[in-house]
């Protein structure tokens, strides 16, 4: 019996060909073998929720899925958020306008579970909100901010959508190619 497996990882749009432990976790190979070490390891049981990142477009606890689990899925971290020249995506920003954070150790796990939850649920309430951010385990904020932040951060997106869909024009409705019969 081996005691290494050739597992093929899709990390942030990247293909990684890793030889591993069949049993090595999907943290460690974020944090040890591709070098991500934004994904943070804190209880190491699925209680944290430091180490969530979106598995599919779903988060999960990347301390308690094995790496060879994962192999046929799309991974993303939280190095994923910001743009290639480092610019902060719009969730980021979010939580530090709201001090959505302080020592910042278990940041990356909300921004993950919150970039994940808001693209399922882009109109979710302030209450629904609260109740996701429940699953991880803040021990400085307090929550509020962390609250406050994901449900800025979804009014804006929602209202930049609506601001997009008020600039096509009026018009785009009763050409001709659009099936319209005016
Ligand atoms: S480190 Fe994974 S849930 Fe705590
Ligand atoms: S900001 Fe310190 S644990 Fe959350």
């Amino acid at each position: 019996m081996t005691d290494v497996q050739l597992v093929e990882l899709t990390v942030n749009g990247e293909r990684h060909d890793l030889a591993i432990p069949p049993r090595r976790t999907l943290a460690d190979v974020l944090r040890h073998d591709l070098g991500l070490t934004g994904t943070h390891l804190g209880c190491e049981h699925g209680i944290c929720g430091a180490c969530t990142v979106l598995v599919d477009g779903a988060p999960a606890r990347a301390c308690l899925l094995f790496a060879a689990q994962v192999e046929n899925a799309a991974i993303r971290t939280v190095e994923s958020l910001a743009g290639p020249d480092g610019e902060l995506s719009d969730l980021q920003r979010c939580f530090g306008e709201h001090h959505g954070l302080q020592c910042g150790f278990c940041t990356p796990g909300f921004l993950m579970l919150a970039e994940g939850y808001l693209a399922e649920e882009p109109d979710a309430s302030r209450d629904e909100i609260r109740e996701v951010v429940a699953s991880n385990l803040c021990r400085c904020t307090g929550y509020e901010t962390i609250v406050d932040a994901v449900d800025d951060c979804a009014s804006r997106r929602r209202a930049a959508l609506q601001a997009a869909l008020d600039t096509v024009p009026a018009t785009a409705a009763t050409r001709p190619d659009s099936g319209s019969t005016t």
